[in-house]
């Protein structure tokens, strides 16, 4: 991972650049880098605030074998390396919110994209895209997420150097996602549970058409969050908005 390098400026969204790429053949590995978005995005169509030279915005091409069944699990793999990265580079220690936000103090400072693609050919990539706040202040957030998000400088009061946090990550991808090709979800799903706030916590879970409460019992070989309601029943939740109650 990151042989290839594609570096701008600035652009409208990495993720878009990399699809680009990826329909044009880009190899496994490759990276999108940039210093700022103006249109990055988020998960459900919302948009990812990325200020200039302030933050990690990338994005990574991956060609796995496997790839739709198996999106999910890159995401959790992903998030236990952007976590591994920070905890190498800061003194933080972040936690994940299930799926794929990484919390320090229990504001995010991370979200994690990921995309399929597949090209006139069939032939399918995944583009998982990373945002990770690193030296904002507050003032560099957009008003209505300044309350929920956060930096690692802001956490940390200090400035942390992006370069180093890419490599570290670029380094993690590299070794966590070829210990999930070649030996499966078992060691890092017990790495992500270990990091995860939500496991074992009583949430809410917003979906499209129905709002549960439960408590998060743990995810699933597929990435799917096991949540028991009241009642007794357990639900795998493939999808939602996850609020802690407690
Ligand atoms: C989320 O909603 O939590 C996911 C945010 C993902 C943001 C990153 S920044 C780099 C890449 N390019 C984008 O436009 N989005 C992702």
């Amino acid at each position: 991972i990151g042989q290839k390098i594609e570096y701008v400026e600035s652009c409208p969204s990495t993720q878009i650049i990399a699809h680009q790429l990826a329909q044009e053949g880009a190899p496994d590995g490759t990276v999108v880098l940039t210093e700022t978005q103006t249109a990055g995005r988020g998960r459900l169509a919302r948009k990812w605030d990325s200020a200039a030279q302030k933050g990690v915005w990338m994005s990574i091409i991956l060609r796995p074998d496997v790839v739709p069944q198996k999106a999910p699990q890159f995401t959790l793999v992903t998030a236990v390396a952007v976590v591994r990265a920070i905890e190498e580079v800061t003194r933080l220690q972040p936690k994940i919110k299930w799926p794929n936000d990484i919390l320090l103090n229990g504001k995010k400072c991370t979200g994690i994209l990921t995309e399929l693609q597949s090209d006139a050919d069939g032939i399918q990539a995944l583009i998982i895209g990373i945002g990770l706040n690193v030296n904002q202040e507050k003032k560099d957030f957009d008003p209505e997420v300044q309350e929920i998000a956060t930096s690692l400088k802001l956490e940390s009061g200090e400035t942390v150097s992006r370069q180093k946090l890419v490599q570290s990550l670029l380094y993690y991808m590299e070794i966590y996602t070829q210990l999930y090709i070649e030996e499966g979800f078992g060691m890092l799903k017990i790495l992500w549970e270990s990091y995860s706030t939500t496991i074992g916590q009583p949430v809410r879970a917003r979906m499209t058409n129905q709002t549960l409460e439960g408590i998060a019992e743990g995810i699933t070989d597929d990435g799917v969050l096991q949540l028991r309601t009241a009642d007794g029943k357990l639900h795998g939740i493939y999808s939602a908005d996850i609020e802690m109650t407690n």
